[in-house]
């Protein structure tokens, strides 16, 4: 008997302290010990349901994965956080899992603290000295461009009805990849390049992994869940195996670099401008600070992979808009043809004098809300938003997908309407600051100019170029968008004709 009373109050004791310990964040749905919420989430769209908490609980709630994360899903608190309390909210959750990628605190994207900060200002330096906000940089886009152009005249020269039915997904991939390839590799890959195609099943790899995160969000907070042999195997060892052949890769570019840098010659790409870098601390005794050979590998890593997956995952859903909207298409068409005419191609300087092409562009960046999850950043010291405590180092997710979809900021937001930013007259692009793909506050997007200039310049130079239409039987969906690091369209069939 006495057993069974002190077997109840210890158990009491457990469950008091455990809602004590829930109560200290935000309200959200009551997490489960070990799971947190984790087993609330719809696997294939978890971004989903925490919006639908979100509806539930308000725009601050906590989520609990299964550790306590701070989700902010309101724009003006999201300002509040990130922007006016930026350094606080500049730091980077790693969790078990995040750690593992990059050995701890290194890299930019997944760095916080001095080491951020003088990764990332070196990062943008470099970048900018290549030509990023600059005329430069557009002229390497054009390169791209120019292939994309070629292979696809290619294709449609040999098809006697003049129409080629094609999946773009992967020339698209391998276009727009190589403008940040000759940025940090220094090379492009041709049409039929065989290290294309070893990289295009790495990746295709990684993504599938990626897909159903629930395992990997669990052993994110139970590491020990790692050394259990089905879910370790099926887990995190299985994403560490697709992680290290991506780093592998990098291993081998930046290895090739090695064998033929020569300091006294001007780096024409980021890994020789990292190894000058290094290069130029050991002649002068400056100190190397966190310049190291594993931290170039990450930096390059992060700059390479960020630089290339969100830019075509946003190409592909551009494309795929443009067929299922064609009279979107067709105004776009017909702005092209009176601006700028077939003879020559689109420039940077055409955009303001194109309304309703910059008016498409944004709205494609909105409505394709690529980023289901954003990568959780970290609150430093303990913080009070819109009344409520959070402690310090509390993971928090801006969610940038919630802000793009909201209806008092975007009227109707289901609906694809570049309208929306055109004024009454529809000469005139007025932009709307909530539109964030890119993120805001002191971790925003570190390439969000270029990735702005290659998505306008794409788009505009193929809806120049060719019509694009969906295959006569074949249902374009836009909805259930592949879950992973991006929201990416299913695989899709596009006819194209020369216009
Ligand atoms: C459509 C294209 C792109 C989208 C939608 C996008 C979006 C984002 C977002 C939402 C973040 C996270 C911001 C945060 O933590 O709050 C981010 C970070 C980052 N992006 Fe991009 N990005 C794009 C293209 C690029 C390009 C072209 C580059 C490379 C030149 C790049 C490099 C990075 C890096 C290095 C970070 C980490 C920044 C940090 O943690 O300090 N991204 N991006």
């Amino acid at each position: 008997m006495l057993f069974v009373i002190a077997f109840t109050i210890i158990c009491l004791y457990f469950i008091y302290d455990y809602v004590c310990f829930v109560k200290k964040y935000p309200p959200g749905p009551f997490p489960f010990p070990v799971v947190g919420n984790c087993l609330s989430l719809d696997p294939e769209a978890p971004h989903e349901s925490i919006a639908a908490f979100g509806r539930k609980y308000g725009p601050i709630f906590t989520v609990w994965l299964p550790k306590p994360h701070i989700v902010i899903s309101d724009y003006e608190l999201m300002k509040q956080a990130l922007v006016k309390d930026g350094d606080n909210f500049a730091g980077r959750f790693r969790g078990n899992v995040f750690s593992l990628f990059a050995n701890g605190n290194h890299g930019i994207s997944l760095a916080d603290g001095a080491i951020w900060k003088e990764q990332r200002k070196f990062a943008m330096h470099t970048l900018k000295s290549f030509g990023m906000g600059r005329n430069v940089i557009e002229a390497k886009i054009h390169v791209s461009i120019n292939k994309l152009i070629e292979w696809i005249d290619d294709d449609l020269s040999k098809s006697t009805e003049k129409v080629l039915t094609t999946d773009l997904s992967w020339s698209l991939q391998q276009a727009v990849g190589n403008v940040i390839n000759s940025v940090v590799i220094g090379y492009h890959f041709e049409k039929d390049d065989p290290r294309f195609f070893r990289l295009k099943t790495i990746l295709e790899e990684f993504f599938d992994t990626v897909r159903r995160p629930g395992l990997i969000m669990l052993e994110n907070g139970h590491f020990w869940l790692r050394h259990i042999p089905f879910t370790g195997r099926m887990g995190l060892d299985s994403l560490m195996v697709k992680v290290k052949r991506v780093q592998d890769f990098m291993k081998g570019e930046i290895e090739a670099h090695q064998k033929d840098f020569d300091e006294n010659e001007e780096p024409t790409d980021f890994i020789a401008a990292y190894m000058m870098e290094m290069a130029r601390r050991r002649k002068t005794g400056e100190d190397m600070s966190y310049f190291s050979d594993w931290q170039m590998q990450c930096t390059l890593l992060d700059i390479w992979g960020a630089g290339m997956l969100p830019t075509v995952t946003m190409m592909r859903w551009a494309l795929l808009f443009m067929l299922h909207y064609p009279d979107v298409q067709e105004r776009v068409q017909y702005e092209l043809d009176t601006i700028v005419g077939k003879d020559r191609q689109v420039e940077m300087a055409d955009k303001p004098f194109l309304p309703y092409t910059t008016a498409t562009v944004t709205e494609i960046q909105r409505f394709a809300n690529i980023i289901p999850i954003n990568q959780p950043r970290k609150v430093f010291e303990d913080t009070v938003i819109n009344g409520y405590r959070i402690p310090g180092n509390t993971p928090v997710l801006a969610q940038i997908h919630t802000v793009l979809q909201d209806p008092k900021l975007f009227p109707q937001p289901e609906r694809f309407n570049p309208d929306r930013f055109l004024d009454e007259t529809k000469q005139k692009f007025i932009n709307n600051e909530a539109v964030i793909p890119y993120g805001i506050g002191k971790r925003m997007c570190l390439g969000e100019s270029l990735a702005r200039t290659e998505i306008f310049l794409f788009f505009a130079a193929l809806l120049q170029r060719f019509s694009f239409a969906a295959p006569k039987g074949q249902p374009i969906s836009l909805q259930k968008p592949k879950f992973g690091i991006n929201l990416m369209p299913e695989n899709y069939e596009v006819e194209i004709r020369s216009r």
